[in-house]
């Protein structure tokens, strides 16, 4: 695996591949990789002939009091990791390469309306900050195909937006939340998870399963949301969300639909954990 720190270098790399007629898919991460950030290299493989990851831990989706100096940083077993999916490249560009003329110089994005909801209204400007890495990392490696977890339902969403209506000739691919044994997200968030609160962790998705079946059972959608809030508070959780809502997250809610989804964010100690459960998924 080559790994690459600067456009000149990827653009030469992705251009030699591409004048002979492959594919290119891309994984875009931001490090600490684990499991799920894996079997998006394997996806992205199954749908090109090459496969380019890249590390970058993205100041602008970060707010003022988030954990952008804290998010852990794991290099040198991230490179072993993807060397050993075999994936053909790593870009790890500096924050300059990245935006040259700093982050307050540099051209924002806003993606409207799907950002006004759930973590978009809980964490203001951090999907302008995805969607403006995003559209960056797409400029430089022009994969064919990129690769975008389900377990970030509102952000494969907030991309697969701005990559239709800003015309990006890349097909979105989602791949299924990879979850622990007792069901929990894998994420790199969870080793922030402290003492006992690893195992209450567990709870979120106990709850997005109880979502799933209450609504199976016909109640009514607010009063299932008001229980589930509720369950969660009492294991401990300062509940930002939890919701149930339509797979395109923002027309109403309507009891009769197909493709429902439960999505929660909620806060553990100093640990903010997102999940979400597609109903029809099986
Ligand atoms: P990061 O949190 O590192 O996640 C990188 C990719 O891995 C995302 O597409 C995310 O949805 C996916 N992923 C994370 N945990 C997963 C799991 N348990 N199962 C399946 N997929 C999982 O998301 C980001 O980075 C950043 O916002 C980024 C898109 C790289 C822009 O900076």
């Amino acid at each position: 695996m080559k790994t690459i720190r600067t456009i000149a270098e990827l653009r030469r790399q992705v251009s030699e591949w591409r004048g002979q007629g492959m594919r290119i898919g891309f994984v875009p991460t931001m490090g600490n990789l684990h499991a799920g950030h894996f079997a998006l290299v394997e996806l992205a493989r199954q749908h090109s002939d090459r496969v380019v990851a890249s590390i970058f831990v993205n100041p602008t989706q970060f707010g003022p009091n988030e954990d952008y100096a804290r998010y852990p940083r794991t290099p040198d077993s991230d490179i072993a990791g993807l060397a050993d999916k075999n994936c053909d490249a790593l870009l790890l560009p500096s924050v300059d390469e990245m935006y040259p003329f700093g982050t307050v110089g540099c051209v924002q994005m806003h993606v409207p309306g799907i950002t006004d909801v759930l973590d978009g209204a809980h964490r203001p400007g951090h999907f302008n900050g995805v969607a403006q890495v995003v559209a960056r990392l797409f400029n430089m490696v022009q994969p064919d195909a990129a690769v975008f977890g389900r377990k970030d339902y509102q952000q494969l969403q907030v991309i697969r937006y701005m990559a239709t209506e800003m015309s990006f000739p890349v097909q979105i691919i989602p791949a299924p939340t990879l979850r622990e044994f007792d069901g929990l997200a894998m994420s790199s968030r969870n080793q922030y998870l402290q003492g006992d609160e690893r195992q209450t962790a567990t709870f979120i998705y106990q709850t997005l399963c109880f979502m799933r079946d209450q609504r199976a059972l016909g109640l009514p959608i607010a009063m299932i949301e008001a229980e589930a809030e509720q369950r969660l508070t009492m294991a401990g959780f300062s509940v930002d969300y939890a919701e149930i809502r339509r797979s395109d997250l923002l027309r109403a809610k309507s009891p009769d639909e197909r493709g429902l989804l439960a999505l929660i964010a909620a806060r553990l100690g100093r640990t903010r954990l997102i999940d979400n459960l597609e109903f029809d998924a099986g």
